[in-house]
This record gives C-alpha cells, sequence and structure tokens, in this order.
C-alpha cells in the first residue's frame, strides 16, 4: 500500500513527493520525518473547496495544530487561508510566529490558565471556546481590561457515541471537556455568559472525538448542535450565529482503514445543518472545522535505519530501528497500526511479518506488531507511512533521544523544516 505523493523508482526505492527516500536520508540522516507539502495543500484545498461547494463558503476551516506544530507547517496552512486552533499558549505562540491573523485562531482547552487566556486576549485571537463555567468570568475581566468585547463559543459534550479508542473519543458526558446537554450545565453556563459586558456568545463547538470512519455520529452531533442553538433561542430570545463541529475524520493507517472522504462529509453535514435550521426557523450559522489529522496525517513518512534483527524461533522476528516511542508513541498509547515498509526494496513483495521495536530501554517500545513487510537487512531504510500527525507533536527525549529533523519535500525538492536536535539541546535547561 501506498498513499497519495508517494511512488517506487527505477532504483527499486520509495518516493516521497518526487524524492528518492534513500537519498533524502543520506542527506539528512536518520531517523528522519518527511512531509508531503503538496499532500497537505491538497487536503487543505478539499477541505475549502468543500465548504464553498457545499455551504455557500459560509464558513472557515481551522488547522488543530496539535497534530503538527511548527513554523514552516503553519505557513502552509496560512497560505491556503485556513485558520489555526491552539490549545495551549505554546502553540498560540508559535501560530503568531509563523504569522497567521490572530482573527482566525481559535482557543481550546479545559483548564486554561488565566497567563494562556490573558495572552490570547491581548493578541485578539478570533475565539476563544470556553470549556468551563469559571472561564465566563476570566474572559469577560481580561476583555475589559482590553477594552474589548471577546467572541466566545460553548464546547458542548452532544452524547454522541463515536467508535473509536476510548482515550480519543470526546463528546460523551463522561469526558473532561466541555457542558453536557443532559444536565442543563450547557443552557445554565450560556444564559450566564450572556449577563457579560464583554463577551460576545457566538455559538457552540463539539468534537466527538478523534480517527472516526462514519459520517453518522458527525450528522448527529450537528443536528443535536443546531437543536440546542434553537432551544436557546426560544428560552432567551438570543440567536447564536456560529457553530463549530471540531475534527475527527479518519484517515488510512493500513490496508483495512476506509475512511469517508471528507468532502463527502461536508456534504452531508451541510445538507442537515440547513435542514434543521429551516425547521427550527434559524438564521444558517458560519461553520467551522477543525481538522488536524486528515490535513496532515497521510502527508507524513518516518525514515528509520534498521539494526539489530532478533528471529526468535516459533515466536516472532524483532527488527529494531534506530527510532521507536521517542518520535512515535502512537503503538504504545493507543496500540495504533501503522504500514511499514523497506524503502530501498520498496516494490519487491512483502514476505516477512515482523515487530518492528524501536531502541528505548522499554519492553513496550515498538513500532507494530504483526506488521508485513519486506525481507529486512540490516542497514535498509524502514519506512512507516502516515506519520504526519501525533507523531513529531508527541514526541519525547526519552532516554535522551533527540528528535529527529523534519524535512518538507515538493515536487522532488527537500528543505529542513525543523532541525534534528542536538546533545547540546538536550542539555540547554539543565543547571
Ligand atoms: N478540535 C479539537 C477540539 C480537538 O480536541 C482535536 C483533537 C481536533 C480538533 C483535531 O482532531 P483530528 O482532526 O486531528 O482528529 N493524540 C491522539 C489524537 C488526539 C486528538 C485530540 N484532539 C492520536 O495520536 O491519535
Amino acid at each position: 500500500m501506498l498513499l497519495e505523493g508517494q511512488g517506487i523508482n527505477a532504483l527499486n526505492h520509495l518516493t516521497i513527493g518526487g524524492c528518492d527516500s534513500l537519498e533524502l536520508c543520506e542527506k539528512y540522516g536518520t531517523p528522519l520525518y518527511v512531509i508531503d507539502e503538496n499532500v497537505v495543500r491538497e487536503h487543505c484545498r478539499l477541505y475549502k473547496k468543500s465548504i464553498d461547494e457545499f455551504y455557500n463558503g459560509n464558513g472557515l476551516v481551522f488547522f488543530a495544530s496539535k497534530a503538527l506544530c511548527n513554523l514552516e507547517m503553519i505557513r502552509v496552512v496560512n497560505s491556503e487561508g485556513l485558520g489555526a486552533d491552539s490549545v495551549s499558549a505554546g502553540e498560540l505562540y508559535t501560530v503568531l510566529k509563523a504569522g497567521m491573523d490572530s482573527e482566525k485562531i481559535c482557543i481550546h482547552g479545559n483548564n486554561k490558565t488565566d497567563e494562556e487566556l490573558e495572552y490570547a486576549i491581548k493578541n485578539r485571537v478570533g475565539r476563544i471556546v470556553i470549556d468551563d463555567v469559571s472561564e465566563i468570568k476570566k474572559v469577560d475581566k481580561i476583555a475589559k481590561a482590553n477594552n474589548i468585547r471577546q467572541k466566545v463559543l460553548f464546547r458542548i459534550k452532544p452524547g454522541i457515541d463515536a467508535h473509536t479508542h476510548e482515550f480519543i473519543m470526546t463528546g460523551q458526558i463522561d469526558c473532561k471537556f466541555g457542558f453536557a446537554l443532559e444536565t442543563g450545565e450547557a443552557e445554565e453556563a450560556i444564559c450566564k455568559a450572556l449577563e457579560y459586558d464583554n463577551i460576545i456568545v457566538a455559538g457552540v463547538h463539539c468534537h466527538i472525538g478523534s480517527q472516526i470512519f462514519e459520517s453518522e455520529p458527525f450528522k448527529e452531533a450537528a443536528k443535536v448542535l443546531v437543536n440546542f442553538m434553537a432551544d436557546i433561542k426560544d428560552k432567551t430570545g438570543y440567536e447564536m450565529f456560529e457553530l463549530n463541529l471540531g475534527g475527527g475524520f479518519g484517515v488510512t493507517y493500513t490496508e483495512k482503514d476506509d475512511p469517508i472522504k471528507f468532502n463527502k462529509y461536508i456534504e452531508e453535514v451541510s445538507a442537515i445543518i440547513k435542514e434543521e435550521c429551516a425547521k427550527r426557523n434559524l438564521v444558517l450559522p458560519f461553520v467551522m472545522m477543525e481538522p488536524g489529522r486528515s490535513i496532515v496525517g497521510t502527508a507524513g513518512v518516518t525514515l528509520y535505519k534498521a539494526g539489530a534483527i532478533k528471529d526468535i524461533p516459533g515466536i516472532r522476528c524483532y527488527v529494531s530501528v534506530d527510532g521507536g516511542m521517542t518520535d512515535n508513541p502512537r503503538y504504545i498509547l493507543y496500540q495504533a497500526e501503522y504500514t511499514a515498509l523497506v524503502a530501498n526494496k520498496a516494490g519487491d513483495e512483502k514476505t516477512e511479518v515482523v515487530t518492528l521495536a524501536g531502541k528505548c530501554c522499554e519492553s513496550g517500545d515498538l513500532l507494530g506488531e504483526n506488521m508485513p513487510i519486506q525481507k529486512v537487512e540490516s542497514g535498509d531504510i524502514i519506512a512507516v507511512l502516515t506519520t504526519g500527525a501525533y507523531n513529531y507533536s508527541m514526541a519525547s527525549n526519552y532516554n535522551r533521544v533527540p528528535r529527529p529533523a523534519m524535512v518538507m519535500v515538493k515536487n522532488g525538492e527537500s528543505r529542513v523544516i525543523v532541525k534534528r536536535e542536538t546533545f547540546e539541546d538536550l542539555v540547554r535547561n539543565d543547571i
């Protein structure tokens, strides 16, 4: 299985964005994160085009920067006209530094610190998503001190069961994020916020989870939220005018994955929003989405060098690479499955089944088990696909392993967008 922008050249090497993966390793070393710029841009364009086509362009797509947050990545999505969502001051700092217009930034977090709220409001971010009742007063106070009226959305738990890993399921009542509908707390919070002068209650937000393959839970969530907006209007006379449906669209990690195309999702959800608004006599809200994984996931590949190979008869074959849980903790966290191949034998048949292990001092440090792959020899380059989202952004320095470099490739050209960490970087903050 190969993904968009990938191919096999005459040398039987994997190519990414027109670049020979072996040449990339020679030039930049391993492990190496590779991001295909054209794939990222195509995904951004498809989102934008779908909103134009199915919702008259009455919306904005925010890249969920937690998926991959560095200056060049943000510059790319910014140049495609997307906004960005940030869930910490660090993400906000990066997004601002990359030149994003603060009006196109949306702030999240279930426990934003006072400093984070102040930083965001002072920088005139477009929207803050209120996640807890205690934030209402704080936002109003900081907005007043800065002489502005701050637009806010309310994060709602629509009570939807999205079929995904429980750690990344966020729409149900037992969840640390947002306000539940069933208990009346969402309504109470909104009514309370309407009393404050320096807050503009723009609308509601939900994010039901991540790596979701069906469109049904998204449609259901949109329906629930529109009806909630209508209920608030009936009760208070106040009509909210913005609807943020979060992210969560699944992507292909292995052949088993069959994600819905997000333009199809946008078509279906737009129809639901229009239908429900007509039924309840609401003006069509400005719609927002916050995809992360589906923008950058499949655009990324990690290249490793194979080292020790331990074939334990009757048990399994361990192929160890020069990275692991430090650059990709998703197997150890979620048992996430990946596709691997030997980049220097890319066109060969996959005749082996191996466990891909990292180099950390931890038995659980694996990148995958039962992975079909070509015959591997020590020194081969192993490519793991779909590592663009939540890999670099979740990387660590466990065992004092420096984080790999990241290169962006495009039409056969490559450039470093994040430098490889040095040992000096590792001790930079040590006293
Ligand atoms: N909006 C909000 C409020 C979110 O919490 C998230 C993801 C997104 C948007 C973007 O979701 P996406 O389109 O990327 O699915 N570390 C996990 C994923 C955690 C997602 C957290 N929130 C993983 O590696 O699978």
